[in-house]
């Protein structure tokens, strides 16, 4: 018997990452574990044509407005979904997390270092409400097996790590630039802001946390249309690799190469993560999404081996399990696992915690000294 609980959400900003978090409430149905219900009662983005239509497929919605603060104040919302340009991360998170709701963000969780330590300063003082941030990528179940053999110790000790996200949409140097190509929207962080934390969630969470950074960060398109017939120019950064140092156990230093790119030739949405150890290496990449691949000692070389996992998602589905398992599947459980930390329901893997965005910013910020001093900065 499945709860008839539900947790009563507001989404603020109706774009790209917001209607996807309504097209996985839609289909919560798909779940076979019994975790509230989101229910999308509160509508609302500066455009007014954008919220309207939003929530035209959403017979739930009670409130639709341009005001977010309409949101914060309704007794009845009890969590909001912020999906907004980095620039109003700050501002927006900091007076949900005030109106007392609970709160999943996007990344990078502030446009930069000091207005993420504001948000964090928000979420310190209001302990009774859950906040995270977005990161779906590692509920595919095949990287959830790549996880527990971290968690099993079954590397051995670490050689190197490689975590990446790579897109090649920007190779068309006539795509219109938008805001996640203008500074003052998307921050100085460029690429990094829009893909970093998605390649840190799981290095993170393994205290996989880097003790230096030498980064190399490149422009390569460096004027785009501006969709009115101009040519304006772009000035944030397309690509960055980031060449990191950890320490392990032993106190030894094993490196972790962590690459954003917005030009990457044959990459579309390309997320992997490749941890190679003295007894065990392991990847996986949403190129091959239903794939895990590990080595096997043959002699005295090592065998790269490929398994389908299929769908055996961290939370039970109904889906069988010798089907395939995609990306809004991975939505779909990334919103359950968030459901299931705001009703202290126990999961394996949770969303990013705030503390985590602190890492990234840390991190990120010190990519940015380190490109422009040309030398390795510590964290
Ligand atoms: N988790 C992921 O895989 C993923 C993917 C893409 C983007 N994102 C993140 O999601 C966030 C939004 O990105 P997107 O791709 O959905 O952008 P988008 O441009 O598609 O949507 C943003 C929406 O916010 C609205 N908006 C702007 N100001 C607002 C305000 N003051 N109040 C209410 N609405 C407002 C805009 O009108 C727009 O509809 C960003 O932080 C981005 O980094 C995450």
């Amino acid at each position: 018997m499945k709860t008839d609980r539900k947790i009563r959400f507001g989404v603020i900003g109706c774009g790209l990452m917001g209607r996807e978090f309504a097209a996985a409430a839609a289909r919560w149905c798909q779940l076979a574990a019994d975790i509230p219900t989101p229910e999308i009662i509160g509508v609302c983005d500066v455009k007014e044509e954008v919220a309207s239509s939003f929530a035209a497929n959403l017979p739930s919605a009670k409130y639709v407005t341009t005001d977010y603060r309409e949101l914060l104040a309704a007794p009845d919302i009890d969590a909001i979904y912020c999906a907004v340009p980095h620039n109003l991360h700050e501002k927006l998170y900091i007076d949900i997390i005030n109106a007392g709701k609970h709160l999943l963000g996007e990344k990078p969780f502030g446009i930069d270092r000091a207005a993420n330590e504001n948000i964090l300063a928000a979420v310190a003082a209001h302990p009774e409400v859950t906040v995270r941030c977005s990161s779906e990528f590692p509920y595919y179940p095949a990287c959830q097996e790549l996880i527990r053999r971290i968690e099993e110790g079954q590397f051995g000790k670490i050689i190197e790590v490689r975590s990446s996200f790579c897109h090649s949409s920007d190779l068309d140097v006539n795509k219109p630039l938008n805001w996640k190509r203008m500074i003052e929207y998307n921050g100085e962080y460029g690429c990094m802001g829009d893909l970093g934390l998605h390649t840190q969630h799981i290095p993170f969470r393994m205290g996989w946390v880097p003790t230096d950074v030498y980064a190399n960060l490149t422009k390569i398109v460096k004027v785009r249309p501006d969709g009115r017939g101009n040519t304006v120019p772009c000035l944030t950064w397309d690509n960055a690799t980031l060449s990191c140092r950890v320490r392990d156990r032993d106190g030894d230093l094993f490196p972790m190469m962590i690459e954003t790119k917005r030009i990457c030739p044959g990459a579309t949405n390309d997320w992997s993560i490749e941890v190679d150890g003295l007894s065990l290496s392991a990847r996986f990449s949403t190129k091959d999404p239903n794939a895990f691949f590990y080595t096997e000692p043959f002699g005295r070389e090592q065998a790269w081996c490929r398994v389908d996992i299929g769908s055996k998602p961290m939370i039970p589905t109904v889906t069988g399990s010798i089907f395939g398992f995609g990306f809004t599947d991975a939505i779909l459980q990334m919103w359950a696992t968030f459901i299931c930390e705001v009703c202290s329901i126990p999961v394996k893997f949770g969303c990013i915690r705030p503390e985590e965005t602190a890492l990234s910013h840390r991190l990120q910020t010190a990519a940015l000294i380190s490109h422009k001093e040309r030398r390795a900065v510590e964290l």
